[in-house]
């Protein structure tokens, strides 16, 4: 059921307020992103790697919609919602390969394509139509090597979403091919989904929060750009985490800092310094909770000693800095003192600027009820 929504938005950033405190607090209006927001974009849903061979497989949830990834026969990539269309039980768990799908509880038969094969006494069911009783397809997408899965079957392409995106990550990072998942994390955040992305989109907290992060990177020539459903922040980098960018490094290593958000939920970090990039991934688990996924990808399966360094500094330092920003903004969104706030909007947008913020506001509210650019 939608609910009335009142806020003070504008699209000029310089006359709007935020989002109001409800929008990260109110259930109903998490009930509504559910359907709106995350049963029509792309959701991550890991590396290309988890099923490198026909008939690797792996699951993943989107709320309550489990869902199954799994490359078949004929080596594409498919996903399909992990329910069998018999009486409904669920068909596989966790991750693994099969030659064949069976279901657990009749065995029912299908192959990795999602085509009905075969079940006890069905040629006796009267009208029996093999082709209402394939696996009901999702819309999946590999985009830069990453899985991504979209519940809507009208929703445009990630690459039309995204034009150039794909074209910009990989001229910076040549050796893209080559990554592999090294190390992953997972934190649960007291905060609502979207004030950890608010968090993400801007780092005019980063000179306060962050000391050892404006160390790493040029904050002079930090720079914001919000395309329409992606938003880049990039900059010199100054050093690396155990090296100066200036003077030792490699012809691989990467000498700028380059970050980038996909609406609605997933961000790609390149950090300067060897190949590699980091994604976090921010899944939503309630309106006040959400759980952070950092994984991180390098050349090699064991991080060298630079990648260890970054993945202590993510894991230990900014991480951690970020996380006790946003919990401490959750309960003052609770304050009957707070409502809605400004954006600070520089027109250089450098580093100080909050118009990614109110950039990604602009879709939530989009998304939720249709608010246009003009209005
Ligand atoms: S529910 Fe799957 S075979 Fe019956
Ligand atoms: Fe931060």
């Amino acid at each position: 059921m939608d609910v009335k929504l009142n806020h003070r938005y504008k699209a000029d950033a310089q006359q709007s307020y935020t989002l109001p405190s409800s929008y990260y607090t109110n259930e109903a209006i998490f009930n509504m992103e559910k359907e709106k927001v995350f049963c029509k974009n792309w959701i991550f849903a890991g590396h290309i790697e988890k099923v490198s061979e026909p008939g690797e497989y792996f699951t993943f949830q989107i709320f309550d919609q489990n869902i199954m990834i799994i490359k078949g026969a004929d080596k594409t990539i498919r996903g399909f919602y992990n329910v069998c269309p018999h009486r409904g039980h669920e068909l596989v768990e966790g991750e693994g390969k099969k030659s064949i799908i069976s279901c657990p509880y009749h065995a029912w038969t299908f192959h990795l394509d999602g085509q009905f094969n075969r079940g006890r006494a069905v040629d006796q069911i009267q009208n029996f139509d093999n082709n209402e009783a394939c696996l009901t397809a999702v819309r999946v997408e590999v985009f830069l090597n990453f899985i991504f899965v979209n519940l809507d079957p009208n929703a445009k392409s990630l690459r039309e979403m995204m034009p150039g995106l794909e074209g910009e990550i990989r001229a910076n990072i040549p050796k893209l091919d080559q990554l592999t998942l090294s190390h992953r994390i997972k934190y649960d955040i007291k905060a609502n989904w979207k004030n950890v992305v608010d968090n993400y989109l801007e780092c005019n907290h980063c000179q306060v929060a962050h000391p050892q992060f404006v160390e790493l990177v040029d904050m002079k020539s930090y720079k914001i750009n919000a395309d329409e459903y992606y938003i880049s922040q990039t900059s010199k980098g100054k050093q690396t985490l155990n090296c100066n960018v200036n003077n030792e490094t490699s012809n691989e290593d990467v000498e700028t800092y380059l970050s980038y958000w996909l609406w609605p939920t997933l961000a790609i970090d390149i950090m300067p310094g060897e190949t590699g990039l980091i994604i976090m991934y921010i899944e939503p688990d309630g309106p006040e909770n959400t759980i952070e996924h950092l994984e991180f990808y390098y050349l090699t399966k064991e991080p060298s000693a630079e990648g260890w360094a970054n993945i202590e500094y993510q894991d230990k330092v900014l991480t951690p800095e970020d996380i006790a920003l946003v919990e401490s903004v959750q309960r003052g969104l609770h304050s009957k003192g707070y409502v809605d706030g400004r954006y600070v909007v520089d027109n250089g947008h450098t580093s100080i600027s909050e118009h990614g913020v109110h950039h990604f506001h602009g879709l939530v509210l989009k998304a939720l009820e249709g608010f246009k650019k003009n209005e």
